[in-house]
């Protein structure tokens, strides 16, 4: 009865790895397509150029979805723990609630520079203070255009809203740049949230694509099931996060002479 088990184990684990290899195989076919489709289309939509509304526990966008919500602050939290650990030069792409941050500040960077592109998100830092700290340096606009402003860092942290898997995966073209050796980079793994074989196979390929471009990644296991109590979702129209567990991922550049 054990053996039979075992070998039932077995082939069930041999199954979802060749679900998942070819789920990240269909992937790589379907991004190039995606890609080419992308090039003639506006991928960077309306959201920039529409309205949010803030609450005490969420930012969100016209068509009620939720731009950012306070259950994420313990990721953020770690997040900021991740990439501050080197302490120094810190980036941050995506201001949202400010709770990443809030979080970094806590690690009393050397500079902590913060890109946000939505005009209400960015009055509403000014409005707060973050224009009057002393080791902040706000960039007003999207990070696409902000590229040549940018300096070399030791922790980077990447989490906009409105964009697709393309948009992260051009921002990591530029990581050589960005990130110092030993730097830390980290992103918001939000990637098909809402669906626990997909987002396996996202977790797959940006790591095998962060790979490719000398990064070594380890997605650090985080429960989230207590952070997301019921009425977590009331008046949001997307349940972007359904998954009981968060994969933080934490990206090193890979140094073969270590
Ligand atoms: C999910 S929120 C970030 C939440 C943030 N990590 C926090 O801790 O509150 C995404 C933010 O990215 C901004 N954003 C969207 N596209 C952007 C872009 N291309 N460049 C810079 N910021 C962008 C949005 O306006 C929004 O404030």
């Amino acid at each position: 009865m054990f053996i039979y088990y075992e070998l039932l184990y077995e082939n069930i684990t041999k199954f979802l790895t060749i679900c998942c290899r070819t789920g990240v195989q269909a992937e790589l076919v379907l991004g190039t397509i995606a890609r080419k489709a992308q090039e003639t289309a506006d991928s960077h939509g309306h959201y920039l150029e529409d309205r949010v509304s803030f609450s005490e526990d969420k930012l969100m966008d016209t068509e009620s979805k939720a731009v950012m919500m306070a259950w994420e602050k313990p990721l953020m939290e770690a997040h900021a723990k991740a990439i501050c650990a080197r302490g120094g030069h810190i980036l941050n792409i995506g201001f949202g609630m400010g709770l990443v941050d809030t979080a970094i500040q806590q690690y009393n960077p050397v500079s902590h520079t913060i890109v946000e592109a939505h005009p209400e998100v960015y009055d509403r830092m000014l409005r707060n203070g973050w224009g009057e700290k002393e080791n902040v340096k706000i960039l007003f606009g999207r990070w696409q255009d902000l590229l040549p402003q940018f300096g070399c860092y030791d922790g980077i942290f990447f989490d906009t809203y409105g964009e697709y898997y393309e948009d992260l995966r051009e921002f990591h073209q530029h990581l050589p740049k960005l990130l110092r050796p030993g730097g830390v980079y980290s992103f918001f793994n939000g990637l098909c949230g809402d669906n626990a074989f997909f987002h396996v196979v996202y977790c797959n390929l940006v790591s095998l694509e962060l790979e490719n471009l000398g990064y070594a990644t380890q997605l650090i296991p985080l429960p989230v099931k207590d952070c997301l109590a019921e009425d977590v979702w009331a008046g949001v129209r997307h349940k972007y996060w359904q998954l009981d567990i968060y994969y933080l991922p934490v990206c090193q550049y890979l140094d073969d002479t270590e």
